[in-house]
């Protein structure tokens, strides 16, 4: 049929069309327009919308907010980039592929990948260096079912997108330290990230439940870390700030807990804080079962825009505080534009001021409204985007 000047204007259309949707890479405007549709926080949208990030890794360095600042030490033409291409694990003698040679043998900026999907079952804890950025978008990498991460005398650390679970308490034993020198270390208890004396650490959309001890330590004079994005679910204990009620260096410790998914099955410690101080906001609270968020030694929280859903059984109160305790009286725990579901309670100090984080401008971010919450935290954890190139 030979079509006139009419109707060729529509099949030539139609075809346009055709050719668009064969000859168009899957992910691409069904799921950007998703994308560009979904309300993303302020850490993910520096980098998320970006199709082509896995090109532009490095970026994720400048998305960081909270009192860990930009982590723009971690980037720079002086940058090693090093893939994983071994899920074994050696603890004394690592050889290059795997994680541990990328963690702890190598000096100065790393940034890791993982070429495939992995799980790893480390023999020793993982003793991160300093610059060193853990980047697992883009494939599905597990550490379990032995031992986990520890961040010792360490600074300006990024961990993202990993899921760590089942760890398991360890031996003292030999291990390759974080100055690619093979140190001796004390047991230490099964939990999934470990902090020690560290500081300007990152621990952004991790997934992490089910340790023997706890999921996040931030501990001995640890400071200046952000912990956000990530999923803490079925777990007893889930974050520590502060060593414990003796070490009072921890004072000085400067926490925030942004944009996280607390739940399902979390009982205690979301977090925990000694001595320091907690900016938590924007954080969605599923449920927990002795209380939320408590200390001890006279801490300080600014609770601020968080959505707290009680359960349905247990206790209805988010905070709770050590009884008999000589800074018993020195409590600061304000709450501020909180939300409060199912019954749900917040105990606040009674007069005084609610101490303000004080960022500097590279630390400050814009706390939204509690209604967000829901979305904003919908993919906290690490991300299923294996085989696209959106995240
Ligand atoms: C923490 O960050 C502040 C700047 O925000 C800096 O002055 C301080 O030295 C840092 N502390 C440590 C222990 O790195
Ligand atoms: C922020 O500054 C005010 C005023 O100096 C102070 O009272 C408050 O304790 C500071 N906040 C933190 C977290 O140090």
């Amino acid at each position: 049929m030979v079509s006139n000047g009419t109707n060729s204007v529509p099949w030539s259309f139609f075809l346009a069309i055709l050719i668009a949707i064969v000859f168009t890479p899957k992910f691409s405007f069904a799921k950007q327009s998703k994308l560009m549709g979904m309300k993303m926080n302020t850490i993910d949208r520096c980098w998320r919308p970006n199709p082509e990030w896995r090109k532009y890794r490095q970026q994720l360095a400048t998305c960081s907010v909270g009192y860990v600042g930009k982590m723009t030490n971690n980037i720079g033409n002086d940058l090693i980039h090093y893939k994983v291409t071994d899920p074994n694990d050696d603890p004394i003698n690592p050889k290059p592929g795997m994680l541990r040679y990328g963690a702890s043998v190598i000096q100065g900026k790393v940034w890791i990948t993982f070429q495939k999907d992995m799980n790893i079952k480390l023999i020793k804890p993982l003793l991160i260096s300093s610059f060193t950025t853990i980047d697992g978008r883009g494939v599905n990498v597990h550490i379990a079912d032995n031992a986990c991460l520890m961040i010792s005398k360490a600074t300006n650390i990024i961990i993202h997108s990993l899921r760590i679970h089942h760890c398991k308490a360890q031996a003292p034993g030999m291990v390759m330290g974080p100055n690619g020198k093979v140190i001796h270390i004390g047991p230490v208890d099964g939990d999934a990230i470990r902090l020690v004396t560290a500081s300007k650490i990152w621990i952004d959309h991790n997934t992490l439940y089910e340790c023997e001890d706890g999921l996040l330590d931030v501990t001995r004079g640890s400071t200046n870390v952000t912990i956000s994005n990530n999923w803490f679910r079925e777990q007893d204990k889930v974050m520590l700030l502060g060593h414990d009620d003796g070490y009072l260096r921890d004072i000085n410790m400067k926490v925030t807990v942004v944009y996280n998914h607390f739940g399902p099955n979390c009982n205690q410690r979301m977090p925990r804080i000694r001595h320091g101080y907690a900016h938590v906001a924007n954080n969605l609270y599923l449920g927990w079962m002795q209380y939320a968020i408590g200390g001890s030694m006279g801490p300080s929280l600014k609770s601020e825009s968080n959505l707290f859903i009680a359960p349905k059984i247990w206790s209805k109160e988010v905070t709770w505080r050590k009884i008999g305790n000589t800074n018993e009286d020195k409590w600061k725990f304000y709450s501020v534009r909180d939300a409060f579901e199912n019954g749900a309670s917040f105990m606040v100090t009674k007069g005084g001021r609610v101490p303000k984080p004080n960022y500097s401008k590279e630390q400050s971010f814009k706390v939204v409204d509690v209604k967000s919450i829901r979305s904003l935290t919908r993919s906290s954890g690490a991300f299923k985007c294996s085989s696209t190139s959106i995240c």
